[in-house]
């Protein structure tokens, strides 16, 4: 082993080992929140877009996606009358090759884009397109304008997936009501010491180290991975570092000295897997949302009620990491709905749990530009 790589190696077993939160984050600027404001901000030269438009796009595409794949793009075919539409391009064929992740995040995105839209006082009427799960248009926009709007841009701009520091408590019974109302009952809350919530946080780790040993679902999560900042900014998707909650010196080491071939050895994949067993013991247990079919409907109002939960849970200082390994793979979908009830269908693994403080969204998103189709 050569002298440069044998220090990098060194370094990475330090560093990795040290973990997160070594360095306070006050001392890195949040790219996402420079990238945005400036964003949204600006004026648009999109023809057939409203000012009105453009901003519903922008704050719909603070939506989750698996990977930060942001697998949609936006039809405009009238100022008013839109179809959102599932880029190929950013499908994850290995982990996700039935596109159900895909058809979940294009969910997410639409209830962002109508609850957005309530704020600039339009209603919004959706309409399945899709007829199969490949097809490129999935969803129809049609706005009317209206005389009443309801402001709830700011919970929309402030979630994000959180991992780290749940507080070990159950959630409360009327918080779980509020969300299991929101979903329409498809949403079962497992309190964190119950049978149910063990058995799912067996299957997220063992999943995930099945995972782990899958050479090319390991190559395309490197795909997606954007280490260093130059990256993360010309292609403004992906996991970052700061997505991943690899931060003090252990990012600064990840963003500086790592690159996409260290993604693929040993090191890496034994320090995520300690990781993950580390996080599934912690917080307040595990939420599944289910639903009754696995067509482009079911998928993409799971993907929406998924959605309503997690801005609500943002409101409620709840922390939501979908951890969805367990239901890329074919055991542990089977061993999830046994145990669960076998006519349903779970689309998302959820552990949650309170949060002392929330962090900041750090994951970054395509300018409206980018995924607008004229
Ligand atoms: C369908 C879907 C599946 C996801 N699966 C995982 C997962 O297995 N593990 C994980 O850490 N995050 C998962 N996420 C969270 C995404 O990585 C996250 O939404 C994305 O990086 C954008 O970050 P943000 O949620 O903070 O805006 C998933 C999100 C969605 C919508």
């Amino acid at each position: 082993m050569n002298r440069r790589k044998f220090l990098k190696k060194s370094m990475a077993a330090t560093t990795l080992a040290l973990g997160s939160g070594m360095l306070s984050p006050a001392c890195r600027k949040n790219l996402r929140s420079d990238l945005l404001s400036a964003q949204i901000s600006g004026t648009h030269a999109i023809e057939k877009l409203s000012s009105d438009g453009y901003k519903i796009l922008y704050y719909a595409s603070c939506a989750p996606s698996g990977h930060n794949s942001q697998p949609w793009f936006v039809k405009i075919n009238s100022p008013l009358d839109w179809v959102v539409g599932s880029d190929s391009t950013r499908w994850l064929t290995i982990v996700d090759p039935g596109n159900r992740e895909v058809l979940l995040s294009l969910g997410a995105f639409v209830e962002n884009l109508v609850q957005a839209a309530a704020a600039f006082g339009y209603d919004v009427e959706t309409s399945i397109l899709a007829r199969s799960i490949h097809d490129p248009d999935v969803v129809g926009i049609q706005l009317k304008k209206i005389n009443f709007r309801v402001n709830r841009l700011d919970r929309i701009m402030s979630r994000r997936t959180v991992k780290s520091h749940m507080l070990d408590k159950d959630l409360k019974g009327s918080d779980v009501d509020n969300f299991s109302n929101l979903s329409g009952g498809h949403l079962h809350y497992f309190p964190r010491d119950s049978e149910h919530s063990q058995l799912m946080a067996k299957e997220a780790v063992d999943n995930f180290v099945i995972q782990f040993e899958n050479k090319q679902a390991i190559a395309e999560m490197a795909d997606w991975t954007r280490l260093t900042d130059e990256k993360a900014v010309k292609f403004r998707d992906g996991l970052t570092p700061d997505g991943m909650e690899i931060t003090g010196i252990a990012g600064w080491y990840v963003r500086n000295f790592l690159d996409k071939t260290d993604l693929l050895g040993d090191t890496y994949k034994n320090k995520g897997i300690e990781k993950i067993r580390q996080q599934v013991n912690q917080g307040g247990g595990w939420i599944a949302i289910t639903s009754e079919g696995t067509g482009v409907k079911d998928l993409v109002e799971s993907g929406r009620r998924f959605q309503r939960m997690a801005l609500a849970a943002r409101e409620k200082m709840i922390a939501i990491h979908p951890m969805t390994q367990t239901l890329e793979e074919q055991n542990g979908q089977k061993n999830i709905r046994e145990n669960h009830h076998p006519t349903t269908i779970p689309q998302f693994m959820l552990r949650v749990g309170y949060l002392d403080r929330y962090p900041e969204p750090v994951s970054l998103r395509r300018p409206v530009e980018w995924f607008v189709r004229v």
